[in-house]
């Protein structure tokens, strides 16, 4: 079970301070949202901000792009120095290429669905990935409502990867986790939980990553 408080919703101008109060409170990774105002309406950070952080943490980096065409940015994250690169399904016709591209330089490769994407559509890359992150609201903004709908796609992703035993990846749900949902997406079978606002809502990140560890493990 592991925690990855998304930078999101922290204090751009105390990025540092933020990211270390972070880690002293328990994360298990930082999950750092890009997006590029094409793929999702907004706008958030580039390389630089990854490059930036890697050495003011030990935490690994786990980063979101919610891009168009990802194949152009993998290279560059990767040198900045990400620890997984999600891309998702949606943002390329070359996934599995994209994907490819991941796994070549290192990195660990995660694909991501939006909502309205099924499982299904995943069947011939899930062999490529470390990880699959369900979107559990629409991407490109935090402090959204969690969609319950995603619960039975966590369910199916758990039934596929216990019928093949060559499939070995991480279930990570991202959008609307707190303290009244975290134990729903656990049960059905998530592994990650990345969690903006429920975080950075109170005064004490290391107070809400402890509720969110407390209400799984
Ligand atoms: C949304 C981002 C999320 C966001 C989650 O597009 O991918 O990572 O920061 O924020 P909360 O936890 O507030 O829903
Ligand atoms: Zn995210």
């Amino acid at each position: 079970m592991k925690i990855a408080p998304s930078i999101l919703s922290a204090d751009f101008i105390n990025l540092q301070r933020d990211v270390a109060a972070l880690e002293a409170g328990g994360a298990d990774l930082l999950h750092i949202d890009v997006m590029d105002g094409h793929f999702v309406p907004n706008l958030a950070y580039g390389p630089q901000v990854v490059a930036a952080l890697r050495p003011v943490t030990t935490l690994p980096l786990d980063v979101h792009l919610m891009v168009a065409q990802p194949e152009n940015f993998i290279e560059m994250f990767a040198k900045a120095g990400a620890d997984t690169l999600s891309i998702h399904y949606e943002s390329t016709p070359h996934i599995y290429h994209a994907l490819q591209m991941i796994r070549q330089l290192g990195v660990n490769a995660s694909v991501v669905i939006n909502p309205g994407t099924p499982v299904a559509a995943l069947s011939e890359v899930l062999p490529l990935v470390q990880q699959v992150l369900v979107m559990t609201v629409n991407p490109g903004f935090g402090g959204q409502q969690f969609l319950p709908a995603s619960i039975q796609k966590i369910e199916q992703l758990v039934q596929l990867r216990q019928a093949t035993p060559t499939l070995d990846f991480d279930i990570e749900v991202d959008g609307g986790i707190n303290a009244q949902t975290i134990q729903q997406v656990a049960a059905a079978g998530a592994n990650v939980f990345v969690a903006g606002s429920f975080v950075f809502e109170a005064n004490s990140p290391k107070q809400q990553i402890q509720t969110l560890r407390d209400l799984i493990e």
